[in-house]
């Protein structure tokens, strides 16, 4: 692409039609990527450790009861709940698309922990899980249908009486996002290069459908090359989440505000919902 084709660019965007999230599975991106999760400056990828450590003790005292588990996280990224919770004597597999998060992960796996480097749509989750967990409001940037999707097939790879643990962007949260100002920085070096560029960013907001788009245009300073990226969140409201669960199998559904069970504060963006693959019933 080229500077021309940001003046031609479409003004009516449609969700998830130039690009369905940012580019976590390009390898050079995963690598930059993955300093952003390891950083202990912000809770932008993945959460900073010492939250990170509020959260496991309340999945493990709360979610799990504490006892022994078979966990599946999907969306993994580097392992830095998968690898906490198998310290903690739990047999934990994750899944991510993230080549250099995955590379990371098998590094640092502790026993009882595994990773499989994949498309959370395409892969095989197994079975006997007591816990499957998709966090940090990943779940919301999928189309609808990927997502029924991937709840049917969590669903299946429960024991009965399992649980689905999901954290989903606060609908407010999603509306905001949908509705900044178009913004744009220089660097030397950063997320989507690690040349000079310059990033244009504009959103849409859908509002009949409460999706948010986020459009990116990364403008190499050396040779003017465009490259776009898109990315569309979708809001949901919990009666909504419900309906999806129960009608991707599950049952008991309950929703908390944090993933330490406590009230949340003025920046959290996400809520919590648990909900299980309902006992055979003779
Ligand atoms: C916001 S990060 C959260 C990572 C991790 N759950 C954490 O909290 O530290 C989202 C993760 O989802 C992964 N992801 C997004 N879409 C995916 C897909 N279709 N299949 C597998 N992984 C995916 C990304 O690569 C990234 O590692």
């Amino acid at each position: 692409m080229n500077l021309r084709d940001i003046i031609v660019r479409k003004m009516d965007l449609q969700p998830w039609t130039e690009g369905e999230k940012i580019p976590w599975n390009e390898p050079d991106f995963s690598r930059r990527m993955l300093k952003e999760h390891l950083t202990q400056q912000h809770d932008a990828a993945s959460r900073r450790t010492v939250r990170i450590k509020k959260h496991i003790e309340w999945i493990d005292r709360v979610i799990l009861a504490g006892s022994p588990s078979q966990i599946l996280d999907l969306g993994c990224g580097p392992g830095l709940y998968a690898a906490r919770l198998a310290a903690r004597g739990h047999s934990c597999r994750g899944i991510d698309f993230s080549p250099a998060s995955i590379e990371y992960a098998v590094k640092h796996a502790p026993e009882n922990c595994s990773y499989t480097f994949g498309d959370v749509r395409a892969t095989e989750f197994g079975s006997g899980y007591d816990l499957v967990m998709f966090i940090f409001g990943e779940l919301n940037v999928f189309k609808p249908a990927d997502i029924r999707l991937i709840l049917q097939k969590a669903c299946a790879a429960l024991k009965p009486g399992g649980k689905i643990l999901l954290e989903i962007h606060l609908p407010e949260v999603v509306e905001q996002m949908g509705n900044q100002p178009s913004t744009w920085y220089s660097a030397e070096s950063g997320l989507f290069s690690a040349a000079p560029h310059l990033c244009l960013m504009e959103t849409f907001w859908d509002e009949a459908n409460t999706i948010a788009t986020e459009r990116f245009f990364i403008i190499d300073a050396a040779s003017g090359e465009v490259t776009r990226y898109a990315a569309s969140t979708q809001a949901y409201n919990q009666a909504q989440i419900t309906s999806m669960l129960r009608e991707t199998g599950y049952g008991e559904i309950a929703f908390s505000h944090t993933l330490t069970g406590q009230p949340a504060s003025e920046a959290d963006e996400f809520f919590v919902v648990s909900a299980s693959r309902p006992l055979e019933t003779a």
